[in-house]
């Protein structure tokens, strides 16, 4: 018998099957032989919240949650976040491969030259409610995109790709940008092709009336590396969400927008703004053991701790602490810095957070580093959007390539009611759960 197999036998039949084990997973439709009778459907998998569930080959990240390791297309994140910019990772994310001098100049042009938004795009975006929230501007005009790029639905034709992901990747700082300055009435500030990637997204949120905009390098080489750190992390909820989109061959647009919705959520890409309410709502160092007493009897969640897949250290962490230290030199002190480190301190001790593998993670510190930069909690999830837009379209362009994949489609488990007879209205009693609704 090959040694990578496995042996199941079926209970109620006593029949024995055997399946391969391939890296370290078996195709879960090779479940669906195994039958009690003709009539059966077969046997799947049951896997809410894919806790166990491989959804694609994938080359582009690598993670080891129990180890704290990161790696995008085998580089360690600690060595890309030291080295790189953002622009040279994301062609490593794209293309597989870090680009040499000249791929560098051409790409960095290339994005450069698609900052600029379509004039409609803008008078869009001035539609919006004086006090909307960025993010939920952010979607809905990266959604809106794909009305000024049509040609994006040729999903097939890898050129056109090409153009569909260096515009997003250039339009997605000048979204961002018009939000923020849409949300605080500033009017929007175009893009400056001089400046780097990072110095230009900083120009599009902060310039006032100076006629050219000077970035303070701490800040834009912090951004850079948040930029870096925050640029793909395999199968998470919003890279799902955009391979869902994806698998249906809706354009990019549309994908990304679903992305960024998932990553909206206060579980995921929003926590850095729940971490920042909770420091406030905190208020100070002395707090914090009350705090704690809530969040271990279940009233509170510590917002900025846990993760599905790090169960020892966030690795991402470990920079940003470092990035955070370099930033506030540069910046007022904040007081919520003070409440987040009493927090840290005590949760690593504490028998419930070390027995649940409960450490910090990309969010915890992101959130006061934006802080520091002056923007206010509502934009923290566009600042993770903007640099994980990158991975979300390398993320796509791999699905579109892969020949194994299909349209996403999962089963359930049926748990309503049998086939029932049709009641006429005059027949009918008002169920329990409706009344009063
Ligand atoms: N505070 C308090 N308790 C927690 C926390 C937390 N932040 N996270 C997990 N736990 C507890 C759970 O209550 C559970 O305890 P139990 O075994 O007594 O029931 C145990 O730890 C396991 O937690 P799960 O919810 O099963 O872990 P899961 O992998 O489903 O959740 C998640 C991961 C969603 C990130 C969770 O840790 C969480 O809600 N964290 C706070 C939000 C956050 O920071 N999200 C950002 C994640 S990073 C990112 O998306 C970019």
């Amino acid at each position: 018998m090959p040694e990578n197999t496995l042996t199941i036998t079926d209970n109620r039949t006593g029949k024995t099957y055997t399946v391969p084990i391939e890296d370290g997973t078996i195709r879960a439709m090779t479940l669906r032989q195994i039958k009690t009778g003709p009539e059966d459907f077969g046997l799947m998998t049951f896997d809410p919240a894919f806790m166990n569930t491989a959804s694609c080959r994938s080359s582009i990240t690598f993670i080891d949650g129990d180890l704290g390791i990161l790696r995008y297309r085998g580089y360690p994140i600690e060595v890309l976040a030291e080295r790189c910019t953002y622009l040279e990772v994301a062609y490593l994310l794209f293309f597989g491969e870090l680009p040499t001098a000249a791929e560098l100049k051409n790409w960095v042009h290339d994005i450069t030259h698609h900052t600029m938004l379509h004039e409609t795009t803008k008078k869009y975006m001035e539609g919006f409610r004086y006090d909307s929230h960025p993010m939920v501007m952010f979607v809905s005009t990266i959604a809106a995109l794909s009305s000024v790029y049509p040609d994006a639905r040729q999903v097939h034709d890898a050129e056109n790709r090409l153009l569909q992901i260096k515009r997003l990747l250039g339009k997605a700082p000048s979204i961002a940008a018009m939000s923020y300055r849409h949300n605080v009435g500033f009017p929007y500030v175009y893009p400056d092709n001089d400046l780097s990637y990072t110095e230009n997204f900083m120009n599009m949120l902060w310039r006032m009336v100076e006629p050219k905009y000077v970035a303070n390098p701490v800040l834009s080489k912090a951004l850079d590396i948040l930029f870096i750190l925050h640029a793909d992390h395999e199968q998470n909820c919003g890279t799902n969400a955009m391979r869902v989109i994806g698998s249906s061959q809706a354009d990019p647009y549309s994908a990304l927008a679903g992305a960024a919705a998932a990553l909206y959520g206060p579980l995921h890409g929003a926590a850095n703004e729940a971490v920042l309410r909770m420091l406030e709502q905190i208020g100070s160092p002395a707090n914090v053991p009350g705090f704690l007493r809530r969040v271990k009897a279940g009233e509170e969640r510590l917002m900025g701790f846990g993760h599905r897949v790090y169960k020892n250290y966030d690795p991402r962490c470990r920079i940003i602490k470092r990035t955070a230290d370099e930033v506030f030199q540069v910046t007022p002190r904040n007081p919520l810095l003070d409440v987040a480190l009493e927090l840290e301190r005590i949760a690593l001790q504490d028998e419930y957070f070390i027995s649940r593998k409960l450490y910090p993670n990309v969010d915890f510190y992101s959130g006061l580093i934006y802080r520091a930069m002056n923007l206010p909690a509502s934009m923290f999830t566009v600042m993770f959007a903007v640099p994980r837009t990158c991975g979300w379209v390398a993320q796509w362009m791999e699905l579109v390539a892969d020949q194994e994949q299909k349209i996403s489609r999962p089963r359930q488990i049926y748990i309503g009611s049998p086939t029932r007879d049709y009641l006429p209205m005059a027949a009918r009693e008002a169920a329990p759960a409706a009344v009063g609704a």
